[in-house]
């Protein structure tokens, strides 16, 4: 029997009555940079290549996704900009009748050449992680000489005609919590919305204390200070950043995971590269969606087994951690090392 047509889509909702709507692809678990908030260690163990999924395995699992609510993609890494075939994955998904919004996390490094012909494969949005305008600063958050580069690639971005271009940046005390004016200026002078993000407690982070954790209402005070009240938008849904408004209209987020989570409304998940599915950033367990795909499995059989997935999701790990007074790294070097999927570099920024 042929699966159903868009309009008569099944909406599946967790145990907690919430809709499962967007989808996280990391598409790849390597990556050019080492910011030190995600990979401050020298060595890690990467996802061995024949298990990453193809173009058409990938394209097969989103559609399935889209069939009980997906209609917003999120390809991210890793650094995406690495996978040799990711043009070929965007045109494959862009065609995907039921993503409404496909973008594009990357560091930039690799933007400059990639912006335009990814514009042309058919990609409306891009999101770039800049945590710093500072040269030597970015070297050493990063452990790479490539600050030029990544300039060089936003501005390539914003010259390219994307729909929009957003900058994140994550803010740790000590380190750029004095840049968040400087953040707010550049992005305002290339077009893009920056959202700065608490600094999390995820798997890799670990050199994570909740002393480098700065709240977003410290944020909001250090921004004010600077331009004066700052208006606090509606409507903001699912997403994971709340919107503000300087007084002259300048529109920026902040994602305040730490202090204040958002798993009450939260309908996303995530795909590793060799297809293992999470339904929580925190997730212990992942279901491998790698067999089904592999072994043949049809449309129907892929939905079913994400429908039961999503139908007994009870996930609220944010806000389970935010409540625990022990909070502390989630995982140890070598709880890492056991299982690469609990990083956050596979696991998709
Ligand atoms: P846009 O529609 O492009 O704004 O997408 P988005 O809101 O999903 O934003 P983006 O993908 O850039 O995510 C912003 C940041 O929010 C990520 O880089 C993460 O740091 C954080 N984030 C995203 N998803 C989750 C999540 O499920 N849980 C938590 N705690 N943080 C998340
Ligand atoms: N805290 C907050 N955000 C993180 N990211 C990765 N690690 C962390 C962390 N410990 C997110 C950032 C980065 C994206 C790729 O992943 O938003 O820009
Ligand atoms: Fe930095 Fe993103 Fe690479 Fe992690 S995956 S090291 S956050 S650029």
């Amino acid at each position: 029997m042929a699966l159903e047509t868009p309009a008569k889509t099944e909406l599946v909702r967790d145990l907690l009555g919430r809709p499962l709507a967007s989808l996280r692809v990391s598409v790849i678990d390597r990556c050019d940079l080492r910011c030190q908030y995600c990979m401050p260690e020298e060595h890690y163990t990467w996802l061995p290549s024949k298990d990453i999924l193809n173009a058409a395995e990938l394209e097969r699992v989103v559609d399935a996704f889209c069939q009980i609510g997906v209609r917003s993609v999120r390809l991210t890494g890793g650094e995406p900009l690495l996978r040799a075939d990711l043009l070929e994955l965007v045109t494959r998904l862009t065609r995907l009748p039921l993503v409404e919004d496909l973008a594009l996390t990357t560091n930039a490094r690799r933007l400059a050449r990639q912006a335009e012909p990814l514009r042309e494969a058919g990609l409306r949005r891009i999101t770039v992680s800049l945590d710093s305008l500072q040269p030597v600063r970015f070297e050493e958050l990063t452990r790479r000489a490539a600050h030029a580069k990544v300039l060089e690639g936003i501005r390539a971005a914003a010259a390219t005609g994307f729909d929009a271009i957003k900058i994140n940046s994550v803010v740790m005390r000590g380190f750029n919590d004095d840049e968040l004016v400087d953040l707010l200026e550049f992005g305002r002078e290339i077009g893009a919305e920056v959202r700065f993000i608490e600094y999390m407690d995820v798997g890799g982070a670990t050199h994570w204390s909740l002393g480098e954790v700065v709240s977003q209402q410290e944020m909001l005070a250090k921004l004010e200070a600077h331009y004066g009240p700052i208006e606090r938008e509606t409507g903001r849904g699912s997403a994971p950043a709340e919107r503000f408004r300087l007084r002259d209209g300048t529109r920026f987020g902040i994602v305040a995971s730490v202090t204040e989570p958002f798993c009450g409304a939260c309908d996303r998940s995530r795909l590793t590269a060799d297809g293992l599915w999470y339904t929580c950033l925190y997730a212990q367990q992942g279901t491998d969606l790698k067999p089904l795909l592999r072994n043949g499995a049809d449309r129907e059989r892929l939905v079913r087994r994400i429908s039961a997935g999503w139908a007994g999701r009870t996930d609220r790990s944010a806000e389970e951690r935010r409540d625990d007074p022990h909070r502390g790294v989630l995982y140890q070097v070598s709880e890492l090392q056991a299982d690469p999927h609990r990083e956050m570099h596979t696991r998709g920024g």
